[in-house]
């Protein structure tokens, strides 16, 4: 039997729903990234580290809310406070006492944060964020490495460069500087053009350390941007809170002028902030007049510090302040990655690695550049690591991980939670195990 006919076997139902989906959703999913062939599993219900499809399947979960949910799924403080809060109301309509509380959580991970505001998601943070940078320098252009991700919107959905994207205006991807990952092309660029406001960077390398960045490079970036007198937006949507309390920026000793925050921060409810410098947050403040009509910029949003938001934020951050979850969550991904490792090795499964850092894992399955079976070896190309490996062994590769339970992230990488244990480890680790070895008898 192949690997999709077991999982048409093993799905039934998510077939159903996704017939339906499709009459509603282009290509019957509502993101991009859960689109699947031959269809994608639907969820049900979710719990720790574990989910449940709609056919009675349990899967160890490494998706774990795009990243968001570093304590698991519906872990009890957080629920109890969400619980607490939609007793009392969900929208206010005016300001409450739950958002100060809620900075201030944010303010005890990440304390070089003077101001901030909260947002809808962290796609809303960098659109603030790049809005804030050019006005407070009055500068027009955004530096962006090559394949970050920063959300989808139009001012920083252009991840290659000479890559024009449908829908997406010219004129306002001119405003934007796609460099490689290069300190030395960073460096020259900056020197060559005046008009740099900021410099934007996922500080873990290319879409969370898909193509990983050194901590070192986050602090060569500062020191370069400091030099020219250009903003630094260190976007720690994924890397906040997950990889240290005060993301990257603790863990590398930088103080980024602008930090993008996202997914952790609101405790798996919808939800994103901007923090920085006080100056820089000044145009979000009203003035006179003539400051509201020429500097002051524009911030709605009907959801911004949403206070059932604010509740599950202000719940994940007491427990996420402490570095407990962290260091959990980065033993057992550190545990998960060495696993793979010595499963490909044992399988001789060339040119195929697992890598990442601590808690945040990728694997690279049948890559076109030849390397022995877990050494990743540097400089890989930004294509292929993204790519993830070969297509068709990819494609059995995840059908057949979810057929022995486990739900990786697009089939090549994923967040291990606070609440996966060793055993969930060790039984993915088993998964791998059984996949690889019947991907191997059916292609011999
Ligand atoms: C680094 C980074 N920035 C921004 C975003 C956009 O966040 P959101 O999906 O909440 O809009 C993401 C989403 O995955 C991200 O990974």
């Amino acid at each position: 039997m192949t690997h999709e006919d077991r999982y048409r076997e093993l799905h039934p139902r998510s077939a159903v729903l996704y017939e339906r989906a499709l009459e509603h959703f282009p290509s019957g999913v509502t993101h991009d990234g859960r689109w699947m062939q031959p269809f994608p599993i639907a969820v049900e219900q979710a719990s720790g580290a574990y989910k449940w499809d709609v056919d009675g399947n349990r899967l160890i979960d490494y998706w774990q809310g795009h990243g968001a949910l570093l304590l698991g799924h519906s872990p009890a403080p957080v629920v109890a406070a969400v619980q607490r809060q939609v007793e009392r109301g969900t929208h206010y309509g005016a300001s409450h006492a739950l958002e100060i509380e809620w900075a201030a959580a944010v303010k005890a991970c990440f304390p070089q944060l003077e101001r901030l505001r909260f947002t809808s998601s962290g796609t809303e943070a960098t659109l603030l964020a790049l809005r804030l940078a050019r006005a407070y320098t009055g500068k027009p252009t955004v530096i962006r490495f090559a394949g970050h991700f920063h959300g989808w919107h139009d001012l920083l959905a252009q991840d290659l460069p000479d890559r024009l994207l449908p829908g997406v205006l010219r004129q306002v991807t001119e405003g934007l500087l796609v460099l490689p990952a290069s300190l030395d092309v960073l460096e020259r660029t900056l020197a060559e053009c005046d008009d740099i406001a900021a410099v934007v960077l996922e500080p873990s390398g290319a879409t969370y350390g898909t193509q990983p960045l050194p901590d070192a490079f986050l602090q060569q970036v500062r020191a370069l941007t400091r030099d020219r007198d250009v903003l630094l937006l260190c976007d720690e949507v994924v890397t906040g809170f997950r990889v240290a309390p005060g993301g990257v920026q603790q863990r590398a000793g930088v103080v980024a002028d602008l930090t993008a925050l996202a997914k952790i921060v609101a405790g798996g409810l919808p939800g994103g902030a901007v923090g920085g410098r006080a100056d820089i947050f000044q145009h979000l403040a009203f003035g006179d007049a003539a400051w509201n009509a020429t500097h002051k910029i524009i911030h709605l949003g009907t959801y911004n510090a949403n206070p059932l938001a604010a509740a599950a934020g202000i719940a994940a951050l007491e427990v996420a302040r402490t570095g407990e979850p962290q260091r959990r969550a980065a033993t057992l991904g550190t545990q998960l990655i060495d696993g793979f490792n010595a499963v490909l090795r044992r399988h001789n499964f060339q040119s195929s690695a697992a890598y990442g850092d601590g808690s945040i894992f990728h694997l690279l399955l049948g890559s076109e550049t030849s390397f022995a079976p877990g050494h990743l070896p540097p400089d890989l190309p930004l294509a292929e690591l993204k790519q993830g490996g070969d297509p068709q062994l990819q494609r059995n590769f995840r059908l057949a991980m979810l057929n022995h339970g486990v739900d990786l992230m697009r089939g090549k990488s994923g967040f291990v939670s606070a609440a996966h244990t060793p055993d969930a480890i060790e039984t993915t680790i088993r998964a791998f195990d059984t996949a690889l070895g019947e991907i191997r008898e059916r292609t011999t």
